[in-house]
């Protein structure tokens, strides 16, 4: 399972043996290089960046850091080994072989869980493509370009299955990934939350810690897939995805220490006071969290879905950790708990559990999103501040599913309308809240030096010292 890294397409899947697939491939490479150039990170393609490129598909130790042109970035093919006799976890074929072809009934589905995955990919380097001319640090950069080039791998892994085992629809698939445009009008990505914007680097650490974990989560699920292809991409995909997690984590957690530091040296929680002393105010970033988490959740679908059902059914996508999970893995007899809104209250109803996959997955999703803001809480707790973020209900703002319809407040209050409106502006950010954070981005880009609002990292990407250059300019 070794890297070729000496063929045009760095890979571990042989690519040289199946003539078709790599001059196929070969045809999508340089117009990958054009979507890059044109929606990769403006005004970065002669910058050298510290970055790392997978040398192996081991979990430990697969990284090899260096400078690289981002434009050469060794962009390929990686697949972890295949596992001997792995059978089904799961659904109708369960305990049988799984497969290594696309199986013809369920052709269309599979296709279409790959687009949707893959889409959202080049959609997020799209989104964050102007962050560099406001960057907070030369660190906080070259993770901000790392999570670029990995989120354009990813969409690699999902052009290879398409191309691999697709045929010309694949091929066809593959090339409008190169066309649809984050928040384009006539041609948006697939997902709403990928056709938001992310326009400064709260959103950008908002969008990593909870929608690149939405990617966790849906990896996840893809990595207990019955298409054994499928699930050895995605299980390499979430090595690296572990890295933009972290990125958005620390990001939000390093932005908590200062406004904490702050708030102790000026004995004050006063907005006003500390937007005037030029750090984030608690309210404001907790509008964010409100923001971000709520458009994130719409992500996993509605509560109740006959596709989702199919899809596991199926043996296509399953449950996050399946294969940890104590029970007969078919679910025909099984119910699952949905929280609904019904007359003016939120009740807990049963549903059938195969029909409430994408709800289980969201409700498996928010658990993670909650030991993160237990983390980021202990921040503030250490820094002296009494207050703590809190994730909202998971009612509150929703567009897709059954709460689509209803006003929750983020403590879980089933409102009217009315008063949704009335006190809507206090938990979702303003313009004022997106024009002061606005101006708080001036670029910072010498070695060792952080912007005011956020505090220095704990430690170097790859060890390195506080003044590394991790980024040397063209
Ligand atoms: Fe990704
Ligand atoms: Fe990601």
């Amino acid at each position: 399972m070794s890297i070729d890294y000496a063929s045009k397409i760095p890979n571990n899947v042989d690519l040289g043996s199946n003539k078709t697939l790599q001059r196929a491939l070969e045809h999508w490479q340089p117009r990958y290089l054009d979507w890059w150039r044109e929606m990769g990170p403006e005004g970065s393609l002669a910058h050298e960046v510290y970055l790392r490129t997978a040398i192996s598909v081991d979990p430990k130790g697969w990284a090899h850091f260096d400078y690289v042109k981002m434009p050469d970035y060794r962009w390929g093919i990686f697949l972890t080994p295949p596992e001997e006799g792995r059978t089904h976890a799961f659904g109708t074929h369960k305990g049988q072989p799984v497969w290594n072809e696309v199986p013809g009934e369920y052709r269309t589905h599979l296709r279409r869980v790959i687009v949707t995955q893959g889409d959202t990919e080049p959609a997020s380097v799209e989104q964050q493509r102007q962050l560099g001319a406001i960057c907070p640090s030369l660190y906080d950069l070259r993770n901000l370009y790392q999570v670029n080039v990995e989120e354009g791998r990813h969409l690699w892994a999902m052009v290879y299955l398409l191309h691999a085992y697709f045929g010309r629809d694949g091929r066809e698939e593959a090339d409008e990934m190169l066309q649809r445009r984050s928040g384009d009008a006539d041609k948006p990505r697939i997902l709403g939350a990928f056709n938001e914007k992310t326009p400064d680097w709260l959103s950008f650490f908002m969008f990593t810690f909870l929608t690149d974990r939405d990617g966790k989560y849906q990896l996840a699920a893809l990595a207990e897939s019955g298409f054994d292809p499928l699930a050895r991409s995605t299980r390499f995909m979430l090595t690296e995805e572990a890295h933009h997690l972290f990125v958005g984590e620390s990001g939000i957690g390093r932005i908590l220490q200062r406004t904490a530091e702050v708030m102790k040296e000026l004995r004050t929680d006063d907005p006003a006071a500390l937007r005037a002393a030029g750090v984030i105010d608690l309210p404001t970033i907790q509008r964010y969290l409100n923001f971000h988490f709520s458009v994130t959740l719409d992500l996993y679908g509605s509560e109740v879905s006959s596709n989702a059902s199919i899809f596991y059914t199926s043996g296509l996508k399953g449950r996050f950790d399946e294969t940890k999970i104590a029970d007969d893995h078919v679910l025909t007899g099984s119910h699952y708990d949905l929280s609904v809104v019904e007359g003016g209250k939120l009740v807990t109803q049963s549903e059938n559990a195969l029909l409430t996959l994408n709800e289980r997955l969201r409700d498996d999703y928010i658990v993670d999103c909650q030991a993160g803001v237990d983390r980021w809480n202990r921040i503030l707790e250490k820094g002296g501040a009494a207050q703590r973020l809190q994730l909202p209900h998971k009612g509150f703002h929703r567009k897709i599913g059954s709460f689509a319809k209803t006003f929750v407040s983020p403590e879980g209050e089933v409102l009217t309308e009315k008063t949704w409106n009335e006190r809507a502006s206090a938990w979702l950010p303003s313009d004022a809240d997106h024009a002061f954070v606005q101006s708080l981005m001036g670029r910072v880009a010498e070695p060792g030096k952080y912007a005011h609002w956020i505090a220095p990292p704990s430690r170097g990407i790859d060890q390195k010292p506080e003044s590394f250059e991790y980024v040397r300019f063209a």
